[in-house]
């Protein structure tokens, strides 16, 4: 099994960024937490965070035609701005879950529009670091189905 993890624009500033919002935990604790989660579990996965939104949609067609069984994608700012980001998954139609550490439900009125997420299968938000593991389990399931 291969999963690719997309990160947003900010999100290599984990640790330092807001950490009242987004914890103290950095980017490299985090990719280290689901690397881990991988080797455990035998799935192969592959990490990218970028803060361009162009780049964002080209790793989603990587994931494609790299034959990825699904993507976790925090889109991080563009969540809330970007119809690139949600064509490009329902172009590849791979199963998608869309993550935030923070519980966006909970924050200002223009973190409640989510463009990707009527292209995911799911959304997880508000569990920290764990949501990305919740994510990938989520996908397995998928797969198996
Ligand atoms: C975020 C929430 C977004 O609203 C914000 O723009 C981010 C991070 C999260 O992980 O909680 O950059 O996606």
């Amino acid at each position: 099994m291969k999963i690719y993890v997309l990160n947003g624009p900010n999100l290599n500033l984990l640790g330092i960024r807001e950490p009242d919002v987004y914890g103290s935990g950095t980017y490299e604790e985090l990719c280290s937490k689901i690397r881990s989660y991988g080797a455990e579990k035998d799935i192969e996965i592959e990490i990218y965070q970028s803060n361009h939104e162009g780049e964002l949609v080209e790793l989603i067609h990587k994931a494609f035609f790299a034959e990825a069984d699904g993507i976790v994608i925090n889109p991080a700012a563009y969540t809330h701005t970007s119809i690139a980001l949600l064509d490009a998954v329902k172009s590849v139609n791979l199963p998608t879950v869309e993550v935030h550490i923070s519980d966006v439900s909970a924050r200002e009125a223009f973190r409640q529009q989510s463009y990707i997420r009527a292209a995911c299968i799911a959304t997880v938000a508000g569990k920290g670091f764990d949501g990305y593991i919740e994510a990938i389990k989520l996908l397995e399931n998928q797969v198996k189905e």
